[in-house]
């Protein structure tokens, strides 16, 4: 791959310390120190040194790792401390502390090896690091630190414990996410993109999905994964991107169409989880009847009929919800489904309604860390204690680290499938279409 090669001779052969520090300069343009450096800025990716990386996000507090100090805090990748895969590649558990680096905080972290083979490249890793390297907020994820030695590229985050909603939601065997925990998941990420929509330059974080909504121990909800984010225009602006960028089921429709991309492309993802929160079914399932297999397009007229929206509301709820609250919910839902991007709600006006019904309940949180509805919707008590679902851990032969196994496995599966096949993070279109 031509392209490929181009990056790895400009931007690996320029990690050393030892190398000048190229002019930052000739690369970034940052009127205001106090205004964040977006990707726009950096004119140049290709030739973006480690040097004008850590330049760039200086007061980030971001620490620099070698690629050394990420395999002793994970095991040396091994397959014990695996967490999952996507489209960027594999991550693994870790445990940070002051033996790595004197003043560290002794917490457990998530490491995110950027797959060099894989469908998401150097761009993304970039994105990430500027992006999470520079917003801080409760409903966004921490990026700790990062690596960039020769040619590794990782992420180091903060950990965390539950892993991320579409796991939780869709699991089989699971124990069913009670409906406040739901609300109040819907409304953390909210938060979370209410503050990404607001900022001064507005970032649109385009691939907002249940599998990139990471939960803490006690279910605070963090957006993660900003690998396809982008600045957003000011005011009604919209921006027309040539490549279209996201994951099928959750990609705004005249965005897919179109390539025309705002904040509101976000509001229709959003739409989008929430419909699976209150259904319990996933976005897009082959599996299920023809009629049924988009989620969207099956559910949304069900959802301003009181009647009809009882027959999709999450069985597995088992009738432990607020009707009233329910209802109020798939309003939302309808609303930020909207084909009119312009008729859908604001992510902070979102909040503003998704706030309330958390309070329509009294809510209990248990030494669990977890939150029950005391009374549900046909007056009982419910009792359903969460416990966090073990996964099924694969032991692996003990011969190879987990990472040149994983590296090997990689390569043997790159003959046999497409780039894309390992990532829901999908091109969905290669080129805008026009509207209909
Ligand atoms: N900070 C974290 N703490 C705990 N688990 C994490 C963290 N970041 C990622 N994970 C887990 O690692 C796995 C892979 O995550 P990743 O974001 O790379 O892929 P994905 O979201 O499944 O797919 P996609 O590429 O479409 O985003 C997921 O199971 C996710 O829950
Ligand atoms: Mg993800």
């Amino acid at each position: 791959m031509p392209l490929k090669m181009t990056w790895n001779m400009k931007l690996f052969s320029c990690f050393s310390s030892k190398t000048l520090p190229l002019d930052l300069q000739s690369h970034v343009s940052k009127p205001h120190s106090s205004q964040r450096i977006s990707l726009s800025d950096i004119s140049d990716l290709g030739s973006f040194s480690a040097e004008d990386i850590s330049n760039c996000l200086i007061g980030s507090n971001l620490h620099i790792f070698t690629f050394s100090e990420l395999k002793i805090i994970t095991n040396d990748f091994s397959s014990v401390n695996f967490l999952g895969e996507g489209g960027f590649g594999p991550v693994y558990k870790g445990f940070l502390d002051d033996k790595i680096r004197p003043g560290l905080e002794a917490q457990p972290v998530a490491v995110k090896l950027l797959d060099l083979d894989g469908a998401q490249g150097y761009r993304e890793w970039l994105a990430e690091l500027v992006f999470l390297g520079q917003l801080r907020h409760p409903h966004l994820v921490t990026l700790i630190g990062y690596c960039c030695d020769d040619e590794q590229r990782l992420l180091v985050y903060e950990y965390m414990e539950r892993g991320n909603l579409e796991s939780l939601l869709f699991k089989r065997y699971s124990i069913p996410l009670p409906w406040l925990t739901r609300i109040q998941i819907a409304l953390g990420a909210a938060k979370g993109l209410a503050f990404l929509h607001g900022e001064e330059k507005p970032v649109i974080h385009r691939d907002f999905k249940a599998s990139n909504i990471l939960l803490d121990s006690d279910y605070t909800a963090k957006i993660a994964d900003f690998g396809l984010a982008r600045d957003g225009l000011e005011g009604d602006q919209t921006d027309v991107v040539s490549r279209i960028m996201g994951t099928h089921g959750y990609a705004a429709p005249e965005y897919i169409m179109t390539g025309h991309l705002t904040t509101m492309s976000d509001v229709y993802s959003f739409g989008v989880v929430l419909l699976e929160l209150i259904t319990g079914k996933k976005a897009l399932d082959k599996n299920r009847a023809s009629r049924e297999k988009d989620l969207v397009k099956w559910a949304r007229p069900m959802l301003k009929d009181p009647l009809k929206l009882e027959t999709i509301i999450d069985t597995k709820l088992e009738g432990q919800y607020s009707f009233e609250g329910a209802k109020k919910v798939a309003t939302l839902a309808y609303q930020c489904l909207n084909r009119n991007p312009r008729s859908r709600p604001t992510m902070s006006n979102v909040v503003k309604v998704l706030k309330p019904i958390l309070d329509l309940n009294q809510i209990q949180v248990t030494s669990f860390g977890c939150l029950f509805e005391t009374e549900g919707r046909n007056g009982k008590i419910e009792a359903n204690a969460e416990k966090q679902e073990v996964d099924v851990v694969k032991i692996p032969k003990e011969k190879e680290s987990g990472y040149h196994q994983y590296r090997k496995a990689r390569k043997n599966r790159h003959h046999v499938k497409s780039q894309f096949a390992y990532s829901d993070t999908a091109l969905v279109l290669s080129t805008p279409q026009k509207e209909r």
